[in-house]
């Protein structure tokens, strides 16, 4: 049973529940962009990533990656283990698009060599710098080795979530994860959505994620339902 609102952010919110050591993730309809600045309201979209994030948590658990994930609760409502979280987003790249192209100057579409991670610090105001391991040993927002677990962690859950994208006809462009400890141990948490991912269908390109908010693009929760139904997942609404 939910109990009370400990946190909330743009597109989820978090509760206690009557053990300490779990909470309830609620993912909310609300869409936000360019760290906030563009807001909107797509309903059924808390639904649909919930339903995308237990999948993709479930094949992960399958395989022996260990991540916050408990078991789904409800429509939008996804029992957790309480992690402390890292304020560190682990972005994982196949190929360049959106900040990298800006950065560096890249083409949109620009297949990499092999898998690129990066590390933003987790802070809206700032515009989620990207940071290195320098900068989270320094200001103590991570251990150079808990960064080196970071980086193998988000490098194995690329090759597992290309694999099932791809036989969804789905390439993988990028995505971002969160991670916090447990005991020590670092654990994959947040959410593995549309919304923090880049997807785009194998053969002709078309954006199935949040840059179609991001760009106007035409509707979110029709895409997201898209990803949902290739990948097998029933939704009801
Ligand atoms: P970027 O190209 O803007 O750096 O984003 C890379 C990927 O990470 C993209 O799939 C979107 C995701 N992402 C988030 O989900 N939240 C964020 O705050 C940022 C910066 C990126
Ligand atoms: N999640 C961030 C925001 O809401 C950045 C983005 O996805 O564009 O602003």
């Amino acid at each position: 049973m939910k109990q009370n609102l400990k946190y909330e952010g743009k597109g989820k919110a978090l509760y206690s529940t009557d053990d300490e050591a779990e909470l309830i993730q609620v993912f909310k309809d609300d869409a936000t962009a360019f760290d906030g600045k563009k807001h909107d309201t797509i309903t059924g979209k808390g639904i649909l990533n919930c339903a995308i994030s237990t999948f993709f948590f479930k094949a992960l658990e399958d395989i022996g990656i260990k991540t916050h994930f408990i078991r789904r609760e409800a429509d939008t409502d996804m029992r957790i283990r309480a992690l402390s979280m890292m304020p560190v987003e682990v972005v994982v790249r196949n190929v360049a698009a959106g900040s990298i192209c800006k950065r560096l100057g890249l083409e949109e579409g620009l297949p990499l060599k092999r898998p690129l991670t990066e590390l933003f610090y987790k802070d809206d105001a700032l515009g989620d710098p990207m940071i290195n391991t320098e900068h989270c040993e320094l200001f103590g927002w991570a251990t150079a080795e808990q960064v080196r677990d970071m980086r193998k962690l988000a490098l194995s859950v690329n090759a597992v979530m290309s694999n099932i994208l791809e036989a969804a006809g789905i390439r993988l462009i990028d995505f971002k994860l969160e991670f916090g400890l447990l005991n020590g141990e670092i654990i994959l948490g947040d959410e593995i959505s549309p919304d923090g991912c880049r997807l785009w269908d194998i053969k002709t390109n078309r954006k199935l994620d949040k840059d179609v908010f991001r760009r106007d693009l035409g509707g979110l929760s029709e895409v997201y339902h898209e990803v949902a139904t290739r990948l097998g997942i029933k939704i009801q609404f």
